[in-house]
C-alpha cells in the first residue's frame, strides 16, 4: 500500500448501520478504489462480544484496501489519531416517537465524544453525526470540541435527499440520475423541507416537469419527512443499510469536488445563510471542491420555502434550549 490510510472512527460498529456500513469503508466506496483505510471500532462494553464477530467478518472479507481494525468501548482508545468520525452509536427511536424524543436518551453520549474527539482525533479530523436527533447530537459534540473548527461537523441529511431523489425520479418516470439540486433544509426531522421547487429533473425545474403542485405539496413533502417512521413500521427497526449508503455519500460528497452547478444536502453549522440561525446544525446546500465545501449561492426561496425553512429552523432552536445543560 503506497498512500496513508485514512483513519475512521466508528461507534455503534456492532448496530444495524454499523453492520453496512464498515464493508461500504473497507471495500473502498467512500474514499476510493486505491484510498488504504483504518478502522477504529467504537461500542459500549455489552456489545464488544458482537463487535469481536463484526471484526472476525471483516478478517474474512480480505479486503485489500483495509490496513488495520481495532476495536475499544475507551473513547481516548477509539478516536485516537482519526482522521473522520462517524458518530453512529446511540439508541434508534421506535414505532410512535419522533426522533426528538431521543434527546433525552442519546443527548449526552455526545458530550463524551466530542471531548474525546478533541482531545484524541487526528488534527484534520471531520466529524459526521448520524446518532439521532443528529443535528443536535452534532450540536453537543461540536461544543464539546470547541478547538475544532466548526466546519469540521456535519450531520446527516443525505437519506432525506436520496429519498426524495427517488420519489420525484418515480413520479417523473425517469431514472434517479437525472434528479439534482435536491435540499433538504433545516432538521433531520419531521419538519424537514425537501425543496422541490429548486430540484431539477434533466436539467429542468421539477415543479415543470412534474407539473402537479398538490401532489409536490401535500404528497412528495410529507413521504419524504415520514419516510423513517414508515420504514420502522415496515421493517420494526429504522433504516440501516440506506442510512449506510447515506454516510457513505456525505463523505464522499465532502471529499470529491460536486458536479459544476449540483449540490448535496449536509447538515453543517450555520452562520445565518438563507436566515438561518448563527450555530445551529442546518441542512444546507453544499458544494465541494474535494477538499474544503461552502453553502450554494443564491438559491431562490420563496415564501412557501422561507415558512417550511423557518419552521425547521425553529425546531432546532428549541431542541437547542433543550440541551443548553450539555453545550
Ligand atoms: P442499533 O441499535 O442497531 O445500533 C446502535 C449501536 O450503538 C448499538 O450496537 C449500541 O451498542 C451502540 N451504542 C449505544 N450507545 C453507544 C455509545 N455511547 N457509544 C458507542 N456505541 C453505542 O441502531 P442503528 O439502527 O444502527 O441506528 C443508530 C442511530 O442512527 C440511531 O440513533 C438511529 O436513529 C440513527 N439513524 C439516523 C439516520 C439519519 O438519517 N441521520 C438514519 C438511520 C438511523
Ligand atoms: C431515518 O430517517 O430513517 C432515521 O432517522 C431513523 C428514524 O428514526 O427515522
Amino acid at each position: 500500500m503506497s498512500k496513508k490510510p485514512i483513519r475512521v472512527a466508528v461507534t455503534g460498529a456492532a448496530g444495524q448501520i454499523g453492520y453496512s456500513l464498515l464493508f461500504r469503508i473497507a471495500s473502498g466506496s467512500m474514499f476510493g478504489p486505491d484510498q488504504p483505510v483504518a478502522l477504529n471500532l467504537i461500542e459500549i462494553e455489552p456489545a464488544m462480544g458482537a463487535l469481536e464477530g463484526v471484526m472476525m467478518e471483516l478478517d474474512d472479507c480480505a479486503f485489500p484496501l483495509l490496513a488495520d481494525v481495532r476495536g475499544s468501548c475507551d473513547l481516548n482508545e477509539g478516536f485516537k489519531d482519526v482522521n473522520w468520525a462517524l458518530l453512529v452509536g446511540s439508541v434508534p427511536r421506535k414505532a410512535g416517537m419522533e426522533r426528538g424524543d431521543l434527546l433525552n436518551i442519546n443527548g449526552k453520549i455526545f458530550t463524551g465524544q466530542g471531548q474525546a474527539i478533541e482531545k484524541n482525533a487526528a488534527s484534520d479530523v471531520r466529524t459526521v453525526v448520524v446518532g439521532n436527533p443528529c443535528n443536535t447530537n452534532c450540536l453537543i459534540a461540536m461544543n464539546n470540541a470547541k478547538s475544532i473548527p466548526q466546519d469540521r461537523w456535519f450531520a446527516m441529511t443525505r437519506l432525506d435527499e436520496n429519498r426524495a431523489i427517488t420519489q420525484l425520479a418515480s413520479k417523473a418516470g425517469v431514472h434517479s440520475t437525472e434528479v439534482t439540486n435536491m435540499t433538504i433544509w433545516g432538521n433531520h426531522s419531521a419538519t424537514q423541507y425537501p425543496d422541490f421547487y429548486n430540484a431539477k429533473i434533466g436539467g429542468k425545474p421539477a415543479a415543470e416537469v412534474i407539473n402537479d403542485e398538490g401532489w409536490l405539496k401535500d404528497t412528495f413533502i410529507p413521504v419524504v419527512q415520514q419516510r423513517g417512521a414508515a420504514i420502522i413500521k415496515a421493517r420494526g427497526s429504522s433504516s440501516a443499510a440506506s442510512a449506510a449508503n447515506a454516510v457513505v455519500d456525505t463523505v464522499r460528497s465532502l471529499t470529491t469536488p460536486t458536479a459544476p452547478g449540483n449540490w448535496n444536502s449536509v447538515a453543517v453549522c450555520s452562520k445565518g445563510e438563507y436566515d438561518t440561525k448563527p450555530g445551529l446544525i442546518t441542512s444546507l446546500p453544499i458544494v465541494s471542491d474535494g477538499t474544503n465545501w461552502s453553502v450554494a449561492e443564491n438559491v431562490p426561496v420563496n415564501e412557501f420555502s422561507r415558512a417550511k425553512i423557518d419552521a425547521s429552523v425553529d425546531e432546532l432552536a428549541t431542541e437547542h434550549d433543550l440541551v443548553k445543560g450539555l453545550l
